[in-house]
């Protein structure tokens, strides 16, 4: 699907390094609807892409909103986005969603860390929407470091449900996560945006608590990969033609090297693209965007970074 040109509607200052867009789309119509947790690829002045999570309200199909925090040590796409001004065009590409709420819950709670604040906003807007018993927790280094404070103690969506915790140590965090754990029943569900220490930490706490699948993890970052000890294995497509990956290579760039249309965005196994089902053999998974069980399952991998355990495996492209 072609890429979407929005025009940037309004810019933010939300704390130092970081900024909000509002974006509309450049030719007036309204946006597809897209549902609480979805992110977007932009691609920015420079043409780098760069996921970003929507932090606007899911019902709001007039103007999408992000935050961008600068981020110097990337690949620069953060730091172009902080340079654009309102009316400048930028293009978008189709909404994906790894972070759906949990219909079977009976409480939501929502542990956000620094700018990962971003996803859990829009799954707070559908919460409160939709009735639902629901808690948002954000740590932050400091109150002026920190996103959307004002909004979350101000609106009444939210005021009543935040607590906002600035300056805890990290060390010190998990024993503030377990309080939190300690009054839940084990048919809540448990949503995690943030730094991946921070993060792990979060799981560490609640997954004892409410069990690992109810845990759900929202990444930003590519996990590091040590690739020292790959070997080469077989792939077969459903369609019978077969592929062989090298230990160096990744299954997508083989079949896109060999002429095979394969969905893909970020190539750090992070946005979802290229899931694809596995039919036969066992994968080595290394992305961060398939859930627990999705991985247990072994029925899908992501092809731009996970690998086999078996010899072979057999895959069905989506
Ligand atoms: S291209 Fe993003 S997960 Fe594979």
């Amino acid at each position: 699907m072609p890429n979407t040109v929005v025009r940037v509607a309004e810019v933010v200052e939300e704390a130092p390094g970081i900024r909000a867009l509002r974006l509309v789309r450049a030719d007036g119509l309204p946006f597809d609807p897209h549902p609480a947790g979805t992110h977007v690829d932009v691609i920015g002045p420079t043409g780098i892409l760069r996921q970003y999570s929507l932090c606007g309200r899911p019902d709001d199909t007039s103007s999408l909103l992000i935050a961008v925090k600068r981020e110097p040590d990337s690949r620069g796409g953060s730091e172009a986005l902080h340079t654009v001004a309102e009316n400048d065009k930028l293009e978008i590409g189709e909404f994906r969603n790894l972070l759906s709420l949990a219909p079977d819950a009976d409480r939501h709670v929502l542990i956000a860390g620094g700018i990962g604040i971003t996803p859990l906003l829009s799954l707070a807007y559908q919460l409160h929407a939709d009735g639902a018993e629901f808690e948002l927790h954000y740590f932050a280094r400091s109150r002026e470091s920190a996103a959307f404070v004002s909004l979350l103690e101000e609106r009444a969506e939210f005021r009543d449900r935040v607590l906002l915790y600035f300056g805890v140590p990290r060390g010190e965090q998990p024993a503030v996560l377990a309080e939190v754990a300690a009054g839940l029943s084990s048919a809540a569900h448990v949503y995690t945006c943030g730094p991946e220490g921070f993060m792990e930490q979060v799981t560490g706490v609640f997954a004892p608590m409410v069990g690992e699948t109810r845990v759900h993890v929202e990444h930003f970052t590519a996990a590091e990969i040590d690739p020292s000890g790959d070997r080469p294995f077989t792939v077969e497509l459903d369609t019978g033609e077969v592929f062989e990956i090298p230990a160096d290579r990744s299954i997508l760039s083989v079949l896109t090297d060999n002429g095979i249309e394969v969905f893909k965005s970020c190539e750090e196994g992070i946005c979802g693209s290229c899931v694809s089902g596995v039919l036969e053999g066992t994968p080595e998974h290394r992305d961060q965007c398939l859930s627990a069980s999705d991985k247990a399952s072994g029925d899908q991998m992501a092809l731009c970074v996970s690998r086999a355990r078996s010899e072979k495996l057999v895959i069905e492209l989506y």
